[in-house]
């Protein structure tokens, strides 16, 4: 486990940790950080956390594993003083929230898993991870991960046409990253096993949630995700695509207070 875990926190309802996309951080989150606590910060208590060797939190020596880092999130509830959380992730975030929901259960609430998908990688895509992982490494520079990925395929069409304000952001985000991050956060991710039979078992309330443009993990995959869900609401945001909390910001909010209330009655 790392010992320092850095998170952006607001109000002081409901709790509610949100996990990054890659290679992102939790600057991601800030129409979340803004809007969803509600006027007087009652209706949520939102953590939205760096995951290791992204925005504040230190990458340290482990190998690669996103259990590590559901392990981490698990060790924030803790020091939070924060018995069970609802736990959001998006995409990156999404596999964390799915490691947790098999690692520790009982720390859940209820689960957001907005733009991700619960299988594992094909040996297409692990060794195109391996192939990121080494050149940026090498060179020292994510500039590569930059030319690949933005603003096409991490945002979806009619935000690359219509917000050019985004992807500015978004391209700030990730030449921010670190390349030893990228790389270990890759080689985690291509290690992660699929998740379904987990999903199958979550007790609590869950929200699945897609933009309809999504090009990296598109709606079928959140339908897969929703087919195995005991208590599910699936979500699919229309003219929005792989990073629906930044590219529709009030839609993707007006979601996630709902799966709240739902975890207010079921509580
Ligand atoms: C993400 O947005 O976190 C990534 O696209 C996830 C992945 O590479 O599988």
């Amino acid at each position: 486990m790392t010992d320092r875990i850095s998170v952006r926190e607001a109000g002081h309802g409901t709790p509610l940790v949100l996990l990054h996309a890659f290679p992102l951080s939790s600057r991601m989150w800030r129409e979340q950080l803004d809007e969803l606590p509600g006027a007087d910060g009652s209706e949520a208590r939102v953590l939205a956390v760096d995951l290791r060797g992204f925005g504040g939190t230190e990458l340290g020596d482990d190998e690669p594993s996103l259990d590590l880092l559901a392990d981490d999130v698990a060790l924030l509830l803790d020091r939070a003083g924060i018995e069970r959380a609802v736990v959001g992730g998006l995409s990156m975030g999404g596999y964390v929230a799915m490691a947790l929901a098999r690692r520790h259960p009982d720390r859940l609430s209820g689960l957001l898993l907005a733009d991700t998908k619960a299988s594992a990688d094909t040996e297409q895509a692990r060794a195109n991870r391996e192939r990121v992982a080494a050149a940026v490494l090498a060179r020292d520079s994510v500039r590569l991960l930059v030319d690949e990925q933005v603003p096409s395929p991490l945002l979806g069409a009619t935000s690359v046409r219509e917000r050019p304000r985004l992807e500015e952001r978004l391209r700030a985000m990730v030449e921010e990253a670190s390349p030893r991050a990228v790389a270990w956060a890759q080689r985690a991710m291509a290690s992660r096993p699929g998740s379904l039979d987990v999903l199958a078992g979550v007790r609590v309330p869950a929200l699945v949630l897609v933009g309809e443009e999504d090009a990296i993990t598109p709606p079928s995959d959140a339908e897969a995700m929703a087919a195995v869900l005991p208590d599910v609401v699936l979500t699919v945001l229309p003219a929005v695509g792989h990073l629906s909390a930044m590219e529709s910001p009030d839609a993707f909010n007006w979601a996630v207070r709902g799966l709240l209330a739902r975890v207010g009655d079921f509580d």
